[in-house]
């Protein structure tokens, strides 16, 4: 499908809501990874060594370690690519601040494999099976356009499934014994919530910098909730797919947007 490229003739119409400058965000990094040492150092050596939880749950398991790790190295990369080719600065700094970000989680979600001792070889394949996030993903590492990648990405993706579902993911995995990863979730929350915050007020000053632009930003949208559709086909991942729906609408629909072609 042609895509078509929107521009932002007023790049002075989008600031950084979280209001970050480098020292700023610094400052904030190295708070949170000293709360997330923190709270990891809190937890019992036989929970962090996977001991305490049942075979079947890791057994299980394994399919959401790869739909936490995959994605974030995913974010990883293509907010790297939104970097290199922001239009301009302030929307560059804060696809920057977003790497870092994703970086860390990335780290986050590596050490959960490890310590539950699944092998390497075993992680990609549960990513690729039907179900998952994979194919939204790596749509999305195919794109080069800034603004493309996050309205994608973190308005739509992020903001959808974002907030609403660590939320459950934590306290699914606590009420397991997964402590490691009830950790994990609610420390990537507090980054996420930026992440869309920043990705809204670009969207707004996209449609009021030129009404135009709504077109486009709607099909963008409702590509990637094609791609998502396929996470709830067969009933697979069901609760995840209509909270994802549900967040969607409350992200979105205050916008304008909805979704025309599913
Ligand atoms: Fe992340
Ligand atoms: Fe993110």
């Amino acid at each position: 499908m042609a895509r078509r490229r929107i521009v932002l003739n007023d790049p002075r119409r989008f600031r950084d809501p979280a209001n970050l400058t480098w020292e700023r965000y610094i400052a904030l990094q190295a708070r949170e990874r000293e709360r997330y040492l923190a709270e990891r150092a809190a937890i019992p050596r036989e929970a962090l060594a996977y001991e305490t939880v049942s075979p079947q749950y890791l057994e299980r398991a394994v399919e959401q370690f790869a739909n936490n790790y995959f994605p974030e190295q995913s974010a990883t990369r293509y907010i790297a690519v939104a970097a290199a080719h922001a239009p301009f600065e302030e929307l560059r700094t804060c696809c920057l601040f977003q790497l870092a970000d994703e970086q860390r989680h990335l780290e986050m979600d590596r050490e959960v494999f490890e310590r539950a001792r699944i092998p390497e070889r075993d992680w990609l394949p549960a990513w690729e099976q039907p179900g998952t996030t994979c194919r939204f993903f790596r749509h999305v590492l195919e794109l080069e356009d800034t603004f493309e990648i996050l309205v994608k990405a973190n308005f739509v993706a992020e903001g959808a499934a974002g907030p609403g579902t660590f939320a459950v993911l934590a306290d699914g995995a606590e009420a397991r014994g997964d402590l490691l990863s009830a950790v994990n979730h609610r420390a990537r929350v507090r980054d996420e919530t930026r992440h869309i915050s920043y990705a809204r007020a670009l969207v707004k000053a996209l449609i009021e910098d030129d009404p135009g632009n709504l077109d486009v930003i709607q099909l963008w949208q409702d590509e990637s909730l094609r791609l998502f559709a396929e996470v709830a086909k067969g009933g697979a991942r069901r609760e995840w797919w209509e909270g994802f729906l549900t967040s969607y609408y409350r992200i979105a629909r205050p916008l304008g947007l909805r979704p025309t072609q599913l």
